[in-house]
């Protein structure tokens, strides 16, 4: 099979030419017995004219009985195509040929659903979609995400390597060791009762690469975690993973800045400015009760403690009186917000542990709400110069503590911005990324039903040196050597410094998160060795490589930028995995299933090659 050109290649200086053409059959036209199909492969498309005139009988038949799909080889002659027939949206468009051969190569069946029309992922739902995922990804738009993906890693490597990072891979067989998400676990055959855990991240790795001096270490790592699912999280991922020594976060910032900035150029032929704004965590919170905000639209959140706590309205005053706060925002145009607009946030806000949320419709020079009637003069004034408000505003209130006010306003603001979107009232340029380091994390929360510390990050991450002696006296306020970077309301990664002295380590791991000294020898006893004998000063970040070519791709969904991605249900169901096996291979590792099993087993269980 020779073919001379790809379909994305012919222009009118090709008129005359004879060509061969292979691909699949994208679409066709019956126009008054001369057949059109337009030939696509991974390049492009060109349309071939089927004239009956230039061709056997038994060739045109052939020709009007290829399904859609169907493989095919065709020669020809290019030729500009006659006057007001140009097709202007493909590059190909100003030309044809004439087919002279035609070689079926392979027949399709009749197709689940079509692949030449650029709306099937809003008609078709998405489990048929991902069931024909080969035929899904023959779909330009997929097509093209696979291709931005390619380049965007072509990309990454390159950058990496200019910049003296060693591509290092590590082992996908690890070791457990519990925390963050739940683990997949690989059952040893050679030692019943034991397992390998798949990484959820290289994190313990890249450190003990610092350790060996490797100095820049970065990889384009396949993570695990067996963690709910949603459009931005799939049980395996991947990550750009890095881990640098002797440096501090300005470094980080500098490389990942220069990283996005030519992955940007490289994908989307656009300029991204640097620096990044940085804003602290607490500072998110209380302006867009997130911590990774959307800057792209305002809406943000105003604090009105002081103004409401000697407050007759008793939600407000009773808030503050228990160490809560009072907050508030104007959603700019949407006081006709339907009532199950309203019932929708009050469920996020009772989803919080709020009893109600609070809220003012201000319509037709009035602020209707049957709370304003427990409004003193100062508290409205303060209300409505603060928040700006105008005729057709809603304005939304969460009197709670400072954490979860903070977080019920920002979700209901992300919720705003969808309703504002959806009826045109709030327009976001496609083209618009606003990047921002999200910085000066808490290095710990507490979880009040377990009554002790997690690490916000993981408990690798150092404390901000000026904290180090607030460890033992007081936890909460230690902030973490954390940071995150963010674009248009997306956690694109995440990172820290590390703390290098094992000493400082072991106090983390057994005073404040107080794992038991046996257990931290269990789960970490080779990375405290290991910091022994020689641990240099070190840091690192990951960014979600599939997030990352989403944004890139103007797409929501990361599945939409993996080529076999599972459901939110953890299934691929074009191979239909996971899958039950045979009774011998249990008895093989020594493994006896206790549930009903739902699927059925190969009976013989022989090793697949
Ligand atoms: P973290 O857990 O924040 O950090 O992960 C880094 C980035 O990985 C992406 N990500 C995911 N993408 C798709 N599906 C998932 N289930 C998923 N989980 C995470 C996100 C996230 O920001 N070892 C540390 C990094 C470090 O400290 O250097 C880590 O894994 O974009
Ligand atoms: P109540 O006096 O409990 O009927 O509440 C009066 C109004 O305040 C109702 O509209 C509630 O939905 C609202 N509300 C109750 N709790 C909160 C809260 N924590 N934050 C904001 N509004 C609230």
């Amino acid at each position: 099979m020779k073919r001379t050109h790809h379909c994305n290649a012919l222009r009118p200086e090709h008129a005359g030419q004879t060509v061969t053409l292979t691909g699949w059959c994208h679409s066709r036209r019956d126009l008054g017995g001369v057949l059109f199909i337009d030939l696509r492969d991974r390049e492009g498309r060109t349309q071939t004219v089927f004239d009956p005139q230039d061709l056997s009988k038994e060739t045109f038949d052939t020709a009007t009985h290829l399904h859609a799909e169907s493989v095919i080889e065709i020669t020809g002659k290019v030729r500009v195509r006659p006057a007001g027939t140009n097709n202007d949206k493909i590059p190909t468009g100003q030309v044809e040929v004439l087919v002279k051969e035609l070689r079926v190569l392979n027949h399709a069946a009749v197709l689940p659903f079509p692949v030449d029309d650029p709306e099937v992922a809003n008609k078709v739902n998405e489990e048929l979609r991902l069931q024909y995922r080969y035929l899904d990804l023959r779909r330009p738009e997929m097509a093209r995400n696979l291709r931005v993906r390619s380049k965007v890693a072509t990309a990454t490597r390159v950058f990496m390597d200019e910049q003296g990072f060693l591509e290092v891979e590590t082992p996908t067989l690890f070791k457990s060791t519990p925390e963050g998400a739940r683990e997949f676990l690989v059952p040893n055959r050679r030692d019943p009762g034991t397992f390998y855990a798949l990484p959820q991240s290289p994190q313990q790795f890249k450190q003990i690469l610092m350790v060996s001096g490797v100095e820049r270490y970065f990889q384009l790592a396949r993570c695990y975690r067996d963690e709910d699912l949603r459009a931005d999280r799939q049980p395996e991922f991947t990550q750009v993973d890095i881990e640098m020594s002797f440096i501090e976060r300005e470094d980080i910032y500098a490389l990942i800045e220069g990283l996005l900035k030519r992955v940007w150029k490289t994908a989307l032929n656009i300029d991204i400015p640097t620096p990044f704004k940085r804003i602290s965590f607490e500072e998110a919170l209380n302006r867009y009760g997130i911590d990774k905000p959307d800057t792209r639209f305002g809406m943000e959140l105003m604090d009105f403690t002081e103004d409401f706590k000697a407050s007759t309205f008793k939600v407000f005053s009773g808030a503050v009186a228990n160490g809560g706060v009072v907050k508030a925002m104007n959603a700019k145009g949407m006081a006709g917000a339907t009532q199950g607009q309203i019932e929708t946030m009050t469920e996020y806000a009772k989803s919080f542990g709020a009893k109600g949320l609070a809220y003012i419709k201000v319509e037709n020079g009035d602020w209707k709400s049957p709370i304003v009637k427990f409004f003193s003069e100062a508290e409205k004034t303060a209300l409505k110069t603060k928040l700006a408000i105008e005729e057709g505003d809603l304005i939304l209130f969460a009197a709670d503590q400072w954490l979860n006010a903070c977080e019920i306003l920002g979700k209901i603001r992300l919720y705003c911005a969808d309703v504002l979107k959806s009826q045109g009232k709030l327009v976001i340029p496609a083209d618009q990324f606003n990047f921002l380091w999200v910085i000066e994390f808490p290095l710990l929360g507490f979880d009040r039903e377990l009554n002790r510390w997690y690490s916000s990050h993981h408990p690798f991450t150092a404390p901000v040196a000026d904290d180090i002696p607030l460890l033992k006296s007081d936890p909460k306020k230690v902030r973490g050597q954390h940071y995150d970077i963010v674009v248009n309301g997306v956690e694109l990664g995440g990172g820290s410094i590390r703390i290098h002295q094992p000493d400082v380590q072991k106090t983390i791991f057994e005073e404040l998160l107080a794992i038991p000294p046996d257990e931290t020898q269990l789960r970490f006893g080779y990375m405290l060795e290991a910091f022994k004998y020689g641990a240099p000063p070190h840091g690192g970040i990951a960014l979600g490589f599939d997030r990352l070519i989403a944004i890139l791709c103007g797409t929501s969904s990361i599945r939409d930028v993996i080529a076999f991605p599972k459901t939110a249900k953890g299934v691929c169901l074009m191979t239909d995995s996971p899958s039950a096996v045979s009774a011998r291979q249990l008895r093989d590792l020594h493994i006896e299933v206790k549930a009903a099993v739902k699927k059925d087993a190969p009976a013989s269980g022989a090793p697949a090659a």
